[in-house]
């Protein structure tokens, strides 16, 4: 009896190390890896024995980030710099690196207020970027492709919580239309190429930082978002929080929003590439939404971070935002199910990884 468990620990290892072994062998290509959700990607990536390559323009993120991924795994990324508009780069670029087995795609233009001033950018950056790296995908036959969607898609629902199969509204901004015309071409090019597979991971509001402070958010200007626009605030660089409008139609007037942990929004992408590399996928296109399941609103969140950090915020409640919906949270249970994922991260705990990378970058105690 000793001897047959012996031997099936020993088998059971075996198959783990060889499964290791595989991963360690399969490099995913991670485009926009230097940038917020991309870099605590390539490390979740890089933590499950994958190998990786960043592909970034470093338009909106810095190059000292992948010393940081670095000094967190152990492991430098290889990394090229260029733009992926540059349809001869792209295709170069696959043509040395033949080895790729799957792919992430992160780099996009993102600011929702810009996109309406300059909606030709928007959507030249963001379409044609995808368009270069499916064209060279199909030529280089590399199958697996993973796209960083959002929950913008369905602007207002008009049922809560939302799942995969809410209809999708008219886009609020040309932000917000590049990731759903996006979502389509993935999906369209994987009908016209059976041998393609993709999976788009529709996004709710992903905050907080890596447990190690070496890798956050860093928005470059003034912070859009509502928790780097805290923690900045907390640190003194800016005088007082806006709070667009407290007037709506939720229990304190101020909007709900669905926030997940960077980390954990991570490591859903590494459960997604597994999912096409061991051709687990039940379709050639999957969607996914990537949220808790809980809807905190902007006072909630306020009121959480003054609790978990001690240090009392100076807002100020003032006109609606254009474009904000009033709330918005995920129903997970198919990525719960299907994916085999989930949030595992409470707010408290990722208000205060938020925190301790803001005050990180400042040089704070
Ligand atoms: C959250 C709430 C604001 C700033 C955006 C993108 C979306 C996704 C996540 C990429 C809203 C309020 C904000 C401030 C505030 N990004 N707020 N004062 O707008 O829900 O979604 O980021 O996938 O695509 O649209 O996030 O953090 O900007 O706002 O009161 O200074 O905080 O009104 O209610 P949003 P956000």
């Amino acid at each position: 009896m000793l001897n047959r468990n012996i031997l099936s620990i020993f088998f059971y290892t075996f198959a783990v190390h060889i499964d290791n072994l595989n991963t360690m062998a399969q490099k995913i290509l991670v485009t926009g890896g230097t940038g917020y959700i991309g870099s605590h990607t390539v490390v979740e990536l890089i933590n499950a024995g994958y190998k990786t390559v960043i592909i970034d323009d470093l338009s909106n993120s810095s190059a000292d980030v992948i010393d940081n991924i670095e000094k967190i795994t152990g492991v430098r990324p290889a990394f090229e710099k260029f733009d992926l508009t540059d349809f001869e780069r792209v295709e170069k670029f696959f043509a040395d690196n033949s080895d790729i087995a799957a792919t992430i795609h992160f780099a996009a233009s993102k600011a929702v207020g810009e996109s309406v001033e300059k909606p030709l950018l928007y959507y030249r950056n963001n379409l044609v970027s995808l368009m270069n790296l499916l064209d060279c995908h199909l030529k280089y036959d590399v199958n697996n492709i993973v796209f960083s969607s959002s929950c913008t898609v369905y602007g207002q629902p008009d049922k809560l919580p939302v799942t995969e199969t809410t209809p999708r509204k008219d886009a609020e901004s040309p932000y917000a239309n590049t990731k759903r015309v996006n979502e389509d071409i993935l999906r369209d090019s994987t009908v016209a190429n059976p041998r393609l597979k993709g999976i788009a991971l529709r996004y709710f509001n992903p905050i907080g930082a890596h447990p190690t402070a070496l890798i956050g958010e860093l928005p470059l200007g003034v912070p859009q978002n509502l928790v780097p626009f805290i923690t900045q605030t907390a640190a003194g660089l800016r005088d007082e929080l806006k709070v667009f409008g407290d007037d709506y139609d939720t229990p304190d007037g101020s909007a709900i929003r669905d926030y997940i942990n960077v980390v954990d929004l991570a490591k859903a992408h590494v459960v997604s590439i597994e999912r096409l590399l061991k051709q687990k996928n039940k379709e050639n296109f999957e969607v996914f939404n990537l949220g808790t399941g809980n809807g905190y609103s902007v006072l909630e969140i306020i009121k959480g971070f003054e609790k978990v950090t001690g240090v009392k915020l100076n807002y100020k409640i003032v006109e609606r935002r254009a474009g904000d919906i009033v709330k918005i949270w995920a129903d997970t249970t198919y990525a719960n199910e299907e994916l085999g994922w989930k949030a595992e991260k409470g707010l408290e705990e990722t208000l205060l990884s938020a925190w301790n990378w803001e005050k990180n970058v400042r040089g704070m105690k």
